[in-house]
């Protein structure tokens, strides 16, 4: 008999056409309606859309007869998906009602850094914050999540995030809209079930050198999931809500599929595709055109291992970083599906920043200090240091050779400017990096350009070992000297030991 794990080894070297994980998935059998997270516009007044979300630890069943212990937004386990219209005023009564102190983080959004809902706005067991701010950002694919200081892995997994759709009245009207029909949330998570039926987390030292995986996929929190299309064209919003998981998403019989929008709303026009990567907290919209009556699988292909080899224990774990493969949902066709309008050849029009209208280039370098460290990573200004060359790093992640401190400010950004920041890596692992308070835009990796689908505006970005990655972005709207944004790496785990920094707009 094939056991699982030699199954997912299978479909990750290229035997896709098997049928996954033992018996086949494709009978229906075993498998589970897909969740829809519910939809929740809030209540708008004069002033501003209200949402009430309160936080809350319950039990939830996942796997058949199992109750695991979660924590959830308004349910048991996520949050709702949060509908917001571009311009609108949108405000919040965000209630804790776990034993523990919470954040709420708005990821993506340009807002005040007192909106933003980061390690800086802390919200104690028992309390409400109220924050609020202006939709600014395009239409797009966003999302909502823990991130308080240190615990922003660990609460996420235990499922502190949800998503939010912003409408947009300048899109395409005709790209597939309705929700929980034809345009279908997917937030994809790993985890790691112990045999007791509860979430296993950080028990292995894998966990914390490369962040928490798991073998278990969960879309919007359902175990085995399936969907049923009614439609000949599906909008799926992807969202990797994993602490560390890369997925590199594909239809398992390798059709095209076309990618309409990342991490900032829409792309100037769609990108044919057949695998897409997407690493935690990035975005994608895609586009899938269903026949009627057929059956197909979304997967998670494995990545090609690219062995590597130096002494200790790394090897063997970036060998298997990302190597498996997953199915992530059953797709089983209705007999007859709906036509709608074929997908528009345009979306939108991106204006790209120009270079030359940078004023300053800051440069971060990603470290991951569990060995020797150079003079060069230690970064300028004073405060607390790691690695300071010659020595063991001690399991740190830093940016700049600096574990991030919330009382030092890293870096002073002036208002009403246009920067590059260029990202590289010396660690052996891929970091998804993300900035705070808007979109950005990749000018280029290594010298290249992006592809046509990180081409439009992002706010997480894969910046692989020994890459150098340059981004643009503007600094608008919001100074305080106070209260700083964060940058970080988006791998929950790597932020919460300190792979994290922080700016202000002055
Ligand atoms: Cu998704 Cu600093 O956040
Ligand atoms: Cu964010
Ligand atoms: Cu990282």
């Amino acid at each position: 008999m094939i056991t699982r794990r030699q199954a997912l080894h299978l479909i990750g070297t290229g035997l896709a056409g098997l049928p996954l994980i033992g018996r086949s998935q494709n009978d229906g059998s075993d498998l589970n309606p897909l969740k829809i997270p519910p939809l929740y516009s809030g209540e708008p007044d004069s002033e501003a859309r209200r949402f009430s979300l309160n936080l809350e630890s319950a039990e939830t069943e996942f796997l058949p007869g199992q109750l695991t212990a979660t924590y959830g937004i308004n349910g048991s386990y996520l949050g709702p998906t949060l509908r917001f219209s571009r311009y609108e005023r949108v405000a919040f009564a965000v209630t804790n009602s776990l034993q523990e102190e919470t954040s709420l983080h708005w990821h993506g959004f340009h807002l005040p850094p007192t909106e933003d809902g980061g390690p800086h706005q802390p919200i104690a067991s028992g309390e409400t914050w109220n924050p609020g701010f202006e939709v600014i950002q395009y239409g797009g694919t966003y999302w909502y999540h823990s991130h308080v200081m240190h615990k922003s892995g660990e609460q996420v997994y235990k499922g502190l995030a949800g998503m939010i759709i912003v409408d947009d009245e300048e899109h395409p009207a005709d790209l597939p809209g309705e929700y929980g029909v034809d345009d279908i949330p997917l937030i994809l998570q790993d985890r790691r079930f112990g045999r007791d039926g509860q979430f296993q987390y950080l028990n292995r030292y894998e966990d914390i050198v490369m962040g928490q995986m798991g073998d278990t996929i969960l879309v919007n929190g359902s175990w085995r999931p399936q969907f049923r299309p009614s439609t000949r064209l599906v909008r799926f919003r992807l969202l990797n809500a994993a602490n560390a998981r890369t997925f590199r998403v594909a239809l398992s019989d390798r059709r095209q599929f076309e990618m309409i929008a990342g991490d900032g709303g829409l792309l100037e026009s769609p990108v044919p595709m057949t695998e897409l990567s997407l690493a935690p907290a990035e975005r994608a919209e895609i586009i899938v055109r269903f026949s009627p009556g057929e059956s197909v699988n979304l997967l998670s292909l494995g990545r090609e291992v690219q062995p590597v080899s130096f002494p200790g224990a790394m090897p063997r774990m970036l060998n298997e970083l990302n190597s498996e493969a997953f199915n992530l949902l059953a797709l089983h066709c209705e007999s007859s599906l709906e036509d709608r309008a074929p997908l528009p050849g345009s979306l939108t029009e991106i204006y790209r920043l120009p270079e030359s209208a940078a004023s300053n280039t800051r440069s971060f370098r990603l470290n991951m200090g569990n060995g020797m460290r150079s003079g060069a990573d230690r970064g300028p200004g004073d405060g607390p240091r790691n690695g300071t060359g010659g020595g063991a790093g001690g399991g740190n992640y830093a940016i700049n050779g600096r574990v991030m401190d919330m009382n030092y400010i890293n870096e002073r950004v002036p208002l009403n400017t246009t920067e590059i920041w260029e990202v590289s890596n010396n660690s052996p692992m891929m970091h998804p990096f993300h900035i705070h308070n808007g979109q950005f835009q990749i000018l280029d990796r290594g010298g290249n350009p992006p592809p046509a689908h990180e081409m439009g505006w992002k706010d997480t970005v894969q910046v692989k070992p020994g890459e150098l990655l340059r981004l643009i972005m503007r600094f608008t709207d919001y100074t305080d000297e106070n209260n700083p944004y964060m940058y970080h790496c988006h791998i929950l785990e790597h932020e919460d030991r300190g792979m994290m920094g922080q700016f202000v707009l002055v």
